[in-house]
């Protein structure tokens, strides 16, 4: 099985970025934790960063037949893309979203995801974390898928 992890515009540089809210683990740490959990789980992981929209629905568009789940952090594109959303609608391929922050804890305007109505579920609030926990969903939903 093999599971994409996708991350947004800016986790390119956490670590360095508002270490008070997204703490001071970079995208290089995040990565290898998954690759360890993908591994004691016999599954395949392939990582995808991007700070643009285009590329990542680009990516989406990409991934049927390849992966049999996705992880994906949107970040700011959570609250504004309509393309990803689509993107994702249209390769039915299983996706779980996962947020470092917890986003409904935050100003309004994150409040709003306009990727979760269309993964099948969301993790939000608990940092790494949340990544590990999005990761074993997507083995769970690859599972179903194959
Ligand atoms: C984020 C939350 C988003 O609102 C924000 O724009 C991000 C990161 C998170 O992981 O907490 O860039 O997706």
């Amino acid at each position: 099985m093999k599971i994409l992890v996708l991350h947004g515009p800016n986790l390119n540089l956490l670590g360095k970025r508002e270490p008070d809210i997204y703490g001071k683990v970079t995208i290089q740490r995040i990565n290898r934790a998954l690759e360890k959990l993908a591994a004691e789980n016999k599954v395949t992981v392939d990582f995808f960063q991007s700070n643009h929209e285009g590329e990542i629905v680009d990516k989406i568009g990409r991934i049927r037949g390849e992966y049999q789940a996705v992880v994906i952090n949107p970040a700011a594109y959570t609250h504004t893309s309509v393309a990803i959303r689509d993107a994702i609608s249209a390769v039915g391929i299983p996706a779980v979203e996962v947020h470092l922050s917890n986003i409904y804890a935050r100003e309004d305007f994150r409040r709003q995801s306009l990727i979760a109505p269309v993964v099948k579920g969301q993790i939000s609030g608990f940092g790494v974390q949340s990544y590990l926990l999005g990761f074993l969903a997507a083995i769970e939903l690859g599972k179903k898928k194959k």
